[in-house]
C-alpha cells in the first residue's frame, strides 16, 4: 500500500456514469417514490439495516445528500439511482459512505429491485460504481458489509473480484439481525489490475 497521504480529490461538479444497460446519477427527490417500491419491501430490506422505507423514510434518510457528489462530511455520502438504459426505469440505488480521510477507505452498498434482478445488472451497476469510486474519488479501499446469509449479494461481491476480509461476530452495525457480517474488500491496485 502507498506509504503516501490520502488526499480526496475535489468532488466532480456532475455525476453520470453510463454502461451498456445502466447509468448512475446521484439521486433526487423525484426518484424517492421509484425507489420506495422496491425499498419498501421486507424481503429486499431482509439484509438491510433498516425496516422497509416509504419516500418519506427514504427523504428522511438520505434527503441531506439528495443531487450531491461529495463524499466528505459526518453524514456525507453519494448515493446514486441506477437507471436502466432501456426504458430509464429506477432499478436500484447504489451507496458510497463512511468515508476514512485518512487511509482512503470508503464502504459501498447496494440494493436492486427484484423485477430487475438476476440478469446482471446489478453486477453492471456496481461495478460502474467501483470503477467511480477509484477513478473519480481516487479511494484506496472499499468494503461491502454483507450478513453471512446474504448469498447473492456475497455472489455479487465475488463476481466482481472482492474478496473476503474480515468475518466479524455479533457486531453492531447490522442491528436488525444478529450482528454477524463478513467484510469483502477491493483495493484500488487489486481493482486496477483486473482491468
Ligand atoms: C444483492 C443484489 C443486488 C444481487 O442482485 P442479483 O440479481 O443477484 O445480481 P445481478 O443483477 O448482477 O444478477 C446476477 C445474476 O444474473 C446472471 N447474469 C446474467 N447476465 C449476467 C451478466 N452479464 N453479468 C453478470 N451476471 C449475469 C448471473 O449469473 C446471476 O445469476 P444467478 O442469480 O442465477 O446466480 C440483490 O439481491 C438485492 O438488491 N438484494 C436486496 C438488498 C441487499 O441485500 N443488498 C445488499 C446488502 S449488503
Amino acid at each position: 500500500m502507498s506509504a503516501s497521504p490520502f488526499i480526496l480529490p475535489p468532488a466532480p461538479e456532475r455525476l453520470d456514469v453510463v454502461r451498456e444497460r445502466v447509468r448512475l446519477r446521484p439521486v433526487v427527490e423525484t426518484d424517492l417514490e421509484a425507489m420506495a417500491q422496491y425499498r419498501g419491501d421486507p424481503e429486499v430490506c431482509r439484509f438491510l439495516p433498516f425496516e422497509p422505507q416509504t419516500a418519506d423514510d427514504i427523504r428522511a434518510r438520505v434527503g441531506h445528500v439528495l443531487g450531491g457528489t461529495s463524499l466528505e462530511g459526518d453524514r456525507g455520502g453519494v448515493i446514486v439511482v441506477i437507471e436502466r438504459v432501456e426504458d430509464g426505469a429506477i432499478i436500484g440505488d447504489l451507496a458510497l459512505f463512511h468515508l476514512d480521510t485518512n487511509s482512503g477507505a470508503a464502504e459501498i452498498g447496494w440494493v436492486v429491485s427484484p423485477a430487475a434482478a438476476g440478469r446482471g445488472l446489478a453486477t453492471e451497476a456496481v461495478r460502474a460504481l467501483v470503477d467511480t469510486a477509484f477513478s473519480v474519488y481516487g479511494l484506496r479501499r472499499l468494503v461491502a458489509r454483507i450478513d453471512p446469509e446474504n448469498s447473492r449479494s456475497i455472489a455479487l461481491a465475488e463476481r466482481l473480484g472482492l474478496r473476503c476480509e474480515a468475518s466479524l461476530v455479533e457486531n453492531e452495525r447490522l442491528t436488525q439481525r444478529e450482528g454477524d457480517e463478513v467484510e469483502y474488500t477491493i483495493l484500488a491496485r487489486e481493482w486496477a489490475a483486473r482491468a
